[in-house]
């Protein structure tokens, strides 16, 4: 039996900073260094020299496929790529719903509705095979449901996904109607596989607590969609794109950059909770951009240079530095992204990752269950009468 002062509640710091909650085999993060990395190898060495399909098998099952392994996973994720006609049905409902909102939050809808139709059924009493087969239907379906969503907004049709196109040239066909230039689409895979996992982050979180109750799969994935909208999190993409607009020419980034930030206002796509140095998804990211090149591309690479600079004069100790979203909406930009599906497109990714993490819980039979401490009116006062 536990004693009285091991039950005790312990104070953590605010927002669990550096709190360790579980172990995990996936992948982390280490932000003094500026790494981090898939099970055993470096995610950036991953993007730069593997397809998404060769890391999405890395994540699930723990190794890089071979040549006979690529070829079973790549055919068996694309078959799984099409929409149960109920969900298709139901589409341009969801879409017209939630056209003032955008394609993520119809994602929400949308993917808990594919698992209803799937009949997922709780992670706790499935095996391990079954739970691992529901996750690759779920990510394989997100790419198709986040194009049709975004299409039946525009008053487009859905296109059919493509069996014989990879993960992200499908997804880029899927939202255009057209075979993406193969530069376009590589770059679109490289900022897929870089934003695949990173650590316990605040969606990864929300998708294991999920997992740790034992709900089934679409329910984790929902609320990790939920903690991923969110500004502070993966919403900051085209903010940092509109921000490159706010400041409009080279002339007014020094005046922008110092008024916004003197007025305590965060800057999109600087800072992050874990790295204290240049965030290396970023730097992949920006030789990308810096491979198109153009007249964009050398504004953001300005704006981040004096951003760099002000915020360490007017945030002194605060190690505020480029983190992925900055050159992540510019990639995406220039690969012809609408920016309503910036944060779709990190969806897309984040899904395989979510899943593996929710893989890996369901293997774990303790339930995440905190405490806060009370802060409110003293208790226990009676119930006035009615
Ligand atoms: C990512 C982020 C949420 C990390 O937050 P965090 O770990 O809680 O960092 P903190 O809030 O502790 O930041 C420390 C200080 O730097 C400031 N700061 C953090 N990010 C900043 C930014 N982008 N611009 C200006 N100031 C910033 C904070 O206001 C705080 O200032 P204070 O000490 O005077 O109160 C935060 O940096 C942020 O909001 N960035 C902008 C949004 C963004 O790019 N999100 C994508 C993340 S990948």
């Amino acid at each position: 039996m536990p004693t009285t002062e091991q039950n005790a509640p312990i104070d953590v710091p605010r927002g669990l900073k550096g709190v360790i909650v579980t172990d995990t085999s996936i992948g982390d993060v280490r932000g003094l260094q500026g790494f981090y990395h898939y099970r055993e190898y470096s995610a950036v060495e991953l993007a730069e020299s593997r397809g998404f399909e060769d890391v999405w098998h890395l994540m699930f099952h723990g190794a890089l496929p071979d040549a006979a392994e690529r070829a079973a996973f790549t055919a068996r994720t694309a078959a799984l790529r099409h929409l149960p006609a109920d969900v298709a049905d139901a589409l341009p409902a969801i879409a017209r719903a939630s056209a003032l909102s955008g394609p993520l939050a119809g994602l929400r809808t949308a993917l808990s509705l594919t698992g209803a139709s799937a009949g997922f059924r709780p992670l706790y009493d499935l095996t391990p095979d079954r739970r691992r087969a529901d996750a690759l239907a779920a990510c394989a379906v997100v790419p198709t449901l986040l194009t049709a969503l975004h299409r039946l907004a525009q008053g487009l049709e859905p296109v059919e996904p493509r069996h014989d196109l990879p993960y992200a040239a499908n997804y880029l066909y899927m939202l255009t109607g057209e075979e993406p230039e193969p530069v376009r689409a590589r770059a679109v895979e490289r900022y897929l596989i870089s934003t695949v996992d990173h650590g316990f982050n605040a969606s990864t979180f929300t998708a294991r607590v999920i997992a740790s109750t034992g709900a089934d799969l679409a329910a984790c994935l929902v609320g990790a969609i939920g903690a991923l909208s969110g500004p502070l999190h993966g919403g900051a993409p085209s903010r940092a794109l509109d921000t490159l607009d706010a400041i409009g020419t080279p002339d007014r980034i020094d005046g922008w950059l110092r008024e916004h930030i003197g007025a305590g206002e965060r800057i999109m796509g600087f800072g992050h909770p874990v790295y204290r140095t240049e965030d290396p998804r970023s730097r992949m990211l920006k030789g990308i951009a810096q491979s198109f090149g153009g007249d964009l591309v050398d504004f953001a690479v300005r704006v981040e240079e004096r951003a760099e600079a002000l915020l360490a004069e007017l945030k002194p100790g605060r190690e505020l530095h480029i983190n992925v979203e900055f050159f992540a909406g510019v990639v995406m930009e220039l690969c012809g992204l609408p920016r309503e599906m910036f944060t779709p497109t990190f969806a897309a990714a984040r899904v395989v990752g979510w899943s593996a993490n929710i893989l890996e819980q369901a293997e774990d039979s303790k339930i995440i269950r905190p405490s806060a401490r009370y802060v409110g009116p003293p208790p226990p006062v009676p119930v006035p009468a009615a």
